[in-house]
């Protein structure tokens, strides 16, 4: 019993307190004063709940008050979700400012221009143009130190909509099907012609002959063993019901630390991966705290995992089966894991996941050879030169080598933070480019919502002084890939 209770309590800054020796709150509020973090702000305290600053995180930095998190909410549930759905409107709009400000919001596609299952590709750029320039080219021609000056880089880091409590946010698409998932504190903020196809197509590297194998439904535990039996080996079938499968997870629970209004299930990997894609829900990178300093993360695609050497933006991790071991469920907070009660999977389970994962193909590319170069009768003038550019000028291949479907399996440290004044994002993972056009929004936080405003960026970031017809070329070769 006195073991439980320590398991509950422990990390809560209430167990500090009242625990003889431990850190007094003192030392606690010391830690903060002596950080001095430089070129940023000092994390304000921000206990679940509390709305984002305004003003954006990225502007912030340094040392939170702890590194754990209470398991219990200091409040009755029924007071936190009537103060959270009170406040919800006015954080809903926040987070839609923050777009408006940045981005042009209208859904602009073309006939014909689809992702693999049909739904129009977003096109753009969508970033405004800053004041008091003319084209993207003079705002190029101006450098990354003007630009800091100027403060309106239109892509700096996205935030999660409401930070502080964070976790597992699911797109509209996503809470229509399964309202099981709808949050009572935040809603999805980023508009869905901007997100993939709901339900996406599934491709096997097994039976490439079949195409699609979900026979456009979305895969759930109640269809998975009519739909895959005779196709897949006995141990891939239990990794796919593993993947389809609902675990409790922080937010999401039968306790009352949780965002939905009655008890949950929890989340299957294939609630935000569904069919083995992504519903672009999104949540916070695992690895660091304060909750402030964590990364808004857009969930990636599984597809051609069999291609990748390390896992997640920003932890490499080196395999798939680890990765279904240690998938954060519970933040990467241990006593979270205990007092809600955790995924019990053992390594034969996740390799089985991941056994499962191995198999998820990239979508058809027909215009790409052996070596993904593009096949000359089949591509477009358009396209052929984007690709000439993507391998030359515009200095892409460098960390998208097409012989390795498009990504180094490194990590980079793109310093996006010498266009803004703020907290550098540190090495994130190249990302593979194949079947790019079926996963917007992009990067990690999903803060370009189409790829014409991936070929901005990264014209901006490496100074390649691309003009306007050359970006829309590079443009239509990463819709090919
Ligand atoms: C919010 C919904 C969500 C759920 C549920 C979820 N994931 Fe993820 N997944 C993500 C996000 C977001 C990332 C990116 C994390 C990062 O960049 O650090 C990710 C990353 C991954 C990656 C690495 C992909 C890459 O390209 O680096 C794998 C593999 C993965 N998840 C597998 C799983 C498995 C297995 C499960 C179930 C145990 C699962 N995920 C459940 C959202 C989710
Ligand atoms: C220095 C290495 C580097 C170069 C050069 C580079 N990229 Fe990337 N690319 C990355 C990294 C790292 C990421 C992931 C960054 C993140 O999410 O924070 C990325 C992400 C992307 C994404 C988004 C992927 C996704 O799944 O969200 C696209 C699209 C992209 N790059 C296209 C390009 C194009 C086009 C060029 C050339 C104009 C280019 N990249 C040049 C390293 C590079």
């Amino acid at each position: 019993m006195r073991l439980l209770l320590l398991v509950l309590l422990a990390g809560s800054e209430d167990f500090l307190r009242q625990t003889p020796g431990a850190n007094a709150p003192s030392d606690l509020d010391r830690w903060r004063a002596d950080e001095k973090p430089e070129g940023v702000k000092p994390y304000p305290d921000a206990p679940p709940g509390t709305p984002n600053p305004p003003d954006g995180l990225y502007r912030y930095g340094g040392r939170g008050r702890s590194s754990y998190a209470p398991p219990t909410l200091g409040e009755p549930f029924e007071k936190w979700r009537a103060r959270m759905e009170k406040q919800r409107p006015s954080v809903d709009a926040a987070a839609r400012k923050v777009l408006e400000s940045r981005f042009e919001l209208k859904c602009r596609t073309a006939p014909g221009l689809t992702m693999s299952r049909g739904k129009l590709q977003p096109l753009g750029p969508t970033a405004k143009l800053p004041k008091g320039v003319k084209s993207w080219e003079e705002y190029a021609a101006l450098g990354a130190d003007a630009i800091a000056r100027r403060d309106d880089f239109p892509f700096r880091p996205l935030d999660h909509p409401l930070q502080s409590t964070a976790h597992m946010l699911f797109p509209q698409v996503w809470t229509v099907a399964h309202p099981e998932h709808e949050r009572f504190d935040v809603g999805f903020d980023i508009p869905g012609c901007f997100l993939p196809e709901f339900p996406p197509a599934m491709y096997l590297t097994t039976h490439k002959e079949l195409g699609d194998v979900t026979r456009g439904v979305e895969v759930t535990y109640g269809n998975y063993f009519e739909l895959f039996n005779g196709l897949l080996t006995g141990e891939q079938m239990e990794g796919l019901r593993l993947l389809v499968t609902p675990f409790q997870t922080t937010w999401f629970n039968s306790t009352h630390h949780r965002v939905t209004a009655a008890p949950s299930q929890g989340v299957a990997c294939f609630s935000c991966h569904v069919n083995g894609h992504t519903n672009g829900a999104i949540e916070l990178a695992p690895d660091t705290r304060p909750n402030y300093a964590r990364l808004r993360t857009d969930t990636p695609t599984m597809r051609g995992n069999w291609a990748l050497l390390i896992y997640s933006s920003k932890r490499s991790i080196r395999s798939m089966d680890h990765f279904a071991e240690v998938e954060e469920y519970f933040d990467g907070d241990t006593a979270m894991l205990a007092a809600i009660g955790g995924r019990t999977l053992d390594k034969p389970q996740t390799n089985r996941m991941g056994d499962f994962n191995s198999i998820l193909d990239f979508p058809p590319a027909p215009k790409l050879d052996a070596l993904n170069r593009l096949i000359k009768g089949k591509a477009t003038e358009v396209e052929l030169r984007g690709e000439a550019l993507f391998e030359g000028k515009a200095k892409c291949s460098g960390c998208h080598p097409a012989i390795a479907q498009f990504t180094d399996n490194s990590m980079h440290d793109l310093q996006v933070e010498r266009f803004y004044a703020g907290r550098p994002e540190g090495p994130v993972k190249t990302f593979s480019l194949r079947g790019i056009r079926d996963s917007p929004p992009y990067f990690h936080d999903g803060r370009m919502l189409t790829l014409e405003d991936t070929v901005l960026f990264f014209d901006l970031l490496l100074g390649t002084q691309l003009t306007a017809d050359e970006r829309a070329d590079l443009a239509a070769y990463l819709r090919a890939l």
